[in-house]
């Protein structure tokens, strides 16, 4: 269920320089990982990526190559994306069957090989939070934040909070101000998101990116969250206190026209 990034902290120094590393990913389904490569690549390098020994990309001066073999255009269906400066790979959309060993081997002066092991929970994809309007919600980032991880959150795209080291940035963006106020609260031992006092105006997709630089990973995660209106609660307290108000009032007047009316029958009485 959660988020774990965990590396065998072994680099073994292989003859001819050949450096070797291995990272374990836990994921859910429907995640998105960068696996970096953590270089520039130059003309004379070769980037190679396999999955599980079968190759998946290529990177060799200008030509890239993805996914061009089966299986993989069935397994990934356009779901791998290769950075053209870094040979960085990206696997979209992650499902279960995306389990296994991701090997990245790096042709230059100096060979290296990494491996990220990665397991992709059994949890169904994109989180999905419903709630009723002015209630609070909490996306749960389903990690223990490490000070080197940057995390950020995105509501459809807009930046809005960012967590780096011990800084924290909430809703500077003036878009983010327009909509969230100060209604939103971050946890900074795990940077999960707390939206208060909810609007249906809330409802959307939530991403959340988490840059791993110790692992060279990024992870995205995906929240949906979908607030509904609640019907007699268009009605804010204020407005229920001046509706009462003026209840009070017309019960007052009316109280008050009957016994105007009786004093004047009353007053009328000994005319007639
Ligand atoms: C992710 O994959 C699932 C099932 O494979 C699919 O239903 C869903 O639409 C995909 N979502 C995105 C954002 O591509
Ligand atoms: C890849 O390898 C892992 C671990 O060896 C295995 O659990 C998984 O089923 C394999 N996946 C595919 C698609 O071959
Ligand atoms: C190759 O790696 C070795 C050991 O990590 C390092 O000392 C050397 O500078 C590297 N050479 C190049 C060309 O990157």
């Amino acid at each position: 269920m959660k988020l774990i990034f965990n590396a065998l902290a072994v680099t073994l120094f292989l003859p001819y320089h050949v450096t070797f590393d291995k990272v374990l990913v836990s994921l859910k389904m429907g995640d998105s990982v960068t696996l970096h490569t953590g270089v520039e690549t130059n003309q004379q390098d070769v980037i190679k990526w396999y999955f599980n020994n079968t190759r998946i990309a290529q990177i060799s001066g200008d030509l890239s190559k993805i996914c061009t073999d089966e299986p993989c255009p069935g397994r990934f269906r356009n779901r791998l994306k290769l950075d053209h400066q870094t040979g960085s790979l990206t696997i979209m959309n992650i499902t279960n069957t995306d389990s296994g060993e991701y090997e990245l081997k790096i042709i230059s002066n100096n060979d290296s090989k990494k491996i990220f092991s990665v397991s992709v929970t059994d949890v169904p994809a994109a989180e999905l939070y419903e709630m009723k309007e002015r209630e609070s919600v909490t996306l749960d980032s389903g990690v223990i934040k490490h000070p080197n991880d940057v995390l950020t959150w995105y509501f459809n795209e807009i930046l809005i909070t960012e967590i780096s080291g011990d800084q924290s940035k909430i809703c500077s963006d003036v878009q983010c101000k327009q909509r969230f106020r100060d209604r939103l609260k971050l946890d900074h031992q795990t940077g999960s998101l707390t939206i208060m006092n909810t609007r249906t105006t809330d409802s959307g997709e939530y991403e959340l990116k988490i840059i791993s630089s110790r692992f060279s990973i990024t992870t995205v995660k995906r929240f949906s969250v979908s607030v509904t209106a609640v019907p007699d609660s268009g009605l804010s307290s204020a407005a229920v206190a001046g509706i009462v108000i003026v209840v009070l009032l017309v019960a007052a007047a009316a109280a008050a026209g009957v016994v105007y009316r009786r004093r004047r029958r009353h007053t009328a009485v000994p005319h007639e």
